[in-house]
């Protein structure tokens, strides 16, 4: 019997019941849109690489180092396990992530490398690259995105320098031992392991350095705001919002890294805190560019606009020009075996973008429907057609949206109404 199996940039995948990653994903890969000269995505990357390297010099040289060409396979445990991100975590769910099998996936977030990058002896480095989850489709929404993710750890005499009597570890952990002791993240202020002293100066100079890498970015009048996060690996945790565009935006993650990801990793005599933030959501702003797939643009009349500037530059996207859209609906009853409940949004946005390509702009979920009497379950959805560089024409999206009906009533059994 042969096992089922994929190839993914020239390797042999197993595939199980978990792969759901499709050919028109598997494209994204190596693209490394955050390294191409001119995308507005890598003159954001080099802003804020260049914020760190001038910030935190150690002997005139960077302090930083950074990590950009990480493969995106990477195995759950580096994703998930490693950051003590529970087996039931909602995020784990194959209706979230492109998994390869049961124990591989694209990367959902940068900091799936962070452990291994700790374990190889480092203290202050960057990951930034591409990242990959299941959402809706919008014009702020893409499979694919782009993160910077950060670590800065301190030893006592870095984070106290000259002040021998202040500590990182409350009394009662033994830095030999750290296995003996059970990390409490109940009090909302700090890690039990921790001192307050040591997690109020690290909170101080995380804040203080996103907030200055902000107003580099944004400017100084720039309205932004702390909000109380969670995440499994980080202990306290925010988030930053800036007020952009009459609205409140999340533009990063953060937070002090579990100290039981540090022992397991290495560093058993130090503190770190962590932070990741999303390069589209930057570049979105910075450049007032209204659709994220523009950011995929091969077209010379974008990629132009980028092209040798100042990096710290204000520039203002202008739109090439902007072509009609075409908006279709698309209803169907579902198969007795799904219920307008069950029926999982996420694959049917994959399947419409698999076919549709780059030309789908957003699909709505318009209308649920239960038949009084038959008791049968039925969907509509409304997809919105636009071409970037041309004008589609009536006939031509038909063809497409027939197309996609075929394929949804191939794949989920469905009847068209
Ligand atoms: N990984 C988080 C996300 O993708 C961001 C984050 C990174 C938060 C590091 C805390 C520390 O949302």
């Amino acid at each position: 019997k042969s096992i089922a199996s994929v190839d993914i940039k020239g390797k042999q995948f197993v595939t199980d019941d978990y792969t759901n990653i499709t050919p028109k994903i598997v494209s994204y890969l190596g693209k490394n849109l955050h390294m191409q000269k001119h995308n507005p995505l890598s003159i954001v990357r080099q802003r804020i690489v260049n914020y760190f390297y001038s910030s935190f010099t150690q002997r005139g040289n960077p302090a930083f180092s950074v990590y950009d060409n990480l493969c995106p396979i990477v195995t759950t445990k580096q994703n998930f396990d490693d950051l003590l991100i529970p087996s039931d975590h909602p995020s784990r769910a194959k209706s979230d992530c492109y998994y390869i099998n049961r124990g591989t996936l694209l990367r959902a977030h940068m900091t799936a490398h962070q452990s291994e990058l700790l374990r190889s002896g480092l203290d202050n480095f960057l990951m930034i690259g591409d990242v990959y989850r299941r959402d809706e489709i919008d014009s702020t929404h893409f499979p694919v995105f782009h993160q910077v993710d950060g670590v800065r750890s301190q030893r006592k005499d870095e984070l106290f320098p000259g002040q021998p009597d202040l500590e990182i570890f409350e009394a009662n952990y033994d830095q030999k031992n750290p296995h003996t002791f059970i990390n409490s993240i109940k009090d909302p202020m700090k890690q039990s392991c921790h001192t307050l002293e040591a997690t109020k100066l690290m909170e101080t100079q995380l804040k203080t350095h996103l907030i200055a890498l902000t107003k580099v970015l944004f400017g100084e009048t720039i309205k932004y705001r702390w909000v109380e996060e969670y995440f499994p690996f980080t202990h306290p945790s925010w988030e930053l919002e800036i007020f952009f565009d009459n609205k409140w935006m999340e533009i990063l993650g953060c937070g002090i890294v579990r100290n039981e990801i540090l022992v397991s990793a290495g560093p058993t005599n130090s503190i770190a805190y962590a932070f990741g933030l999303g390069l589209e959501r930057l570049a979105m702003a910075l450049y007032k560019i209204p659709d994220i797939r523009l950011m995929w643009s091969t077209d010379s009349g974008f990629l132009t606009q980028f092209e040798n500037v100042n990096l710290n530059e204000r520039i203002t996207y202008k739109p090439v020009s902007s072509y009609p859209q075409c908006t279709n609906d698309m209803s169907f009853w579902l198969p007795e075996n799904l219920t307008i409940d069950t029926f999982v949004n996420n694959d049917f946005y994959d399947l419409v973008r698999d076919i549709g390509g780059d030309i789908i702009e957003q699909v709505r979920l318009k209308d649920k429907f239960v038949h009084p009497k038959t008791k049968k379950h039925s969907l509509c959805y409304s997809i919105v057609y636009r071409h970037l560089e041309r004008t589609l024409t009536q006939a031509e999206v038909n063809q497409v949206h027939k197309t996609i009906e075929k394929a949804v009533v191939d794949t989920f059994g469905v009847a068209i109404r």
